[in-house]
């Protein structure tokens, strides 16, 4: 692949989902194209790419997509956000929600790969969430890739997805299958899993009410206009007063100013 090729591909997955591979990642997506190159008859690069651009259905850039994206998660990752969630964020939303028509807690776990994360927010819920005097909760968890998708719904893990869940809650939530564990059905049933492509404006649109949202560790792979345009369909999908959670390495500042920064004991979150 010359380097013309790969910026040619790199623009038009840029533009498709936000994802945008510096220079150093051609080896990375070289390797991946070439297997799709080999996998779909094609002979060389032009002809690939000629035929995924005008794939009108988009199936081969799904494919594509699903080799690109990097899905690396696991239960109770970053724990000391998940603390502050628990003991700090939840208890002032179950408060406001209380006084509310509506009573319902929303979660959106956002690029929610394989779903450990949208399960561990929902095993946090079943433990955290007592006295709901009537208030209910669910977790919406999307990604772009249907691959990992298809593997959060069925809910089973490895030793290694597992390794921070706390052993009572492995107890509680799991159940053991073989070398591996399984989620437990009270719980798949609270989460719901869905495609979405975050750059996808007309679906992102649809995306309101929810009180919380989880985007950890998706945008790293954005650049700064992605992010600003995702960050701002984020504020339009929160509630007055509703929070984002982004990784520990990730800023929510220096993308937009519209969010306010929240100190909690436990971590810092962004505020509608
Ligand atoms: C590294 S995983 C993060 C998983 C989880 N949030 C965590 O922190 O453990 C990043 C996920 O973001 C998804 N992703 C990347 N670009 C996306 C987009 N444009 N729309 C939706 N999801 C996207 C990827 O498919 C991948 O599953």
């Amino acid at each position: 692949m010359t380097v013309e090729e790969f910026v040619k591909l790199r623009d038009f997955v840029y533009r498709k989902t936000g994802i945008y591979f510096e220079e150093h990642k051609k080896y990375y997506v070289e390797s991946r194209i070439e297997s799709r190159i080999r996998a779909t008859g094609h002979e060389n690069f032009r002809s690939y790419f000629t035929w995924l651009r005008f794939d009108m259905m988009g199936k081969e850039l799904q494919e594509l997509v699903n080799l690109l994206t990097v899905n690396e998660t696991y239960f109770f990752r970053e724990y000391y956000q998940l603390k502050c969630f628990a003991e700090e964020v939840l208890p002032e939303i179950l408060d406001k929600k209380r006084g509310e028509k509506l009573r319902k807690i929303r979660v959106w776990s956002a690029g929610c790969s394989t779903g450990e994360e949208p399960y561990t927010l929902a095993i946090i819920m079943e433990e955290m969430l007592e006295d709901l005097e009537g208030v209910t909760w669910e977790v919406h968890a999307t990604d772009i890739n249907t691959e990992v998708m298809e593997k959060a719904e069925l809910g089973l893990y490895s030793k290694r997805s597992v390794r921070l869940v706390p052993e009572e809650y492995k107890m509680r939530y799991f159940l053991k299958r073989g070398e591996f564990y399984e989620v437990i059905p009270n719980i798949k049933k609270k989460v719901e899993f869905y495609q979405l492509n975050l750059m996808d404006a007309a679906e992102m649109r649809k995306m309101n009410n929810f009180d919380l949202i989880f985007c950890r560790n998706v945008l790293i792979y954005f650049d700064d206009a992605s992010r600003r345009e995702v960050a701002l369909y984020f504020y339009e999908a929160l509630t007055e007063g509703g929070y984002i959670f982004l990784g520990h390495s990730e800023s929510m500042s220096r993308i937009t100013p519209i969010f306010k920064l929240r100190r909690f004991k436990n971590a810092f979150v962004y505020q509608k």
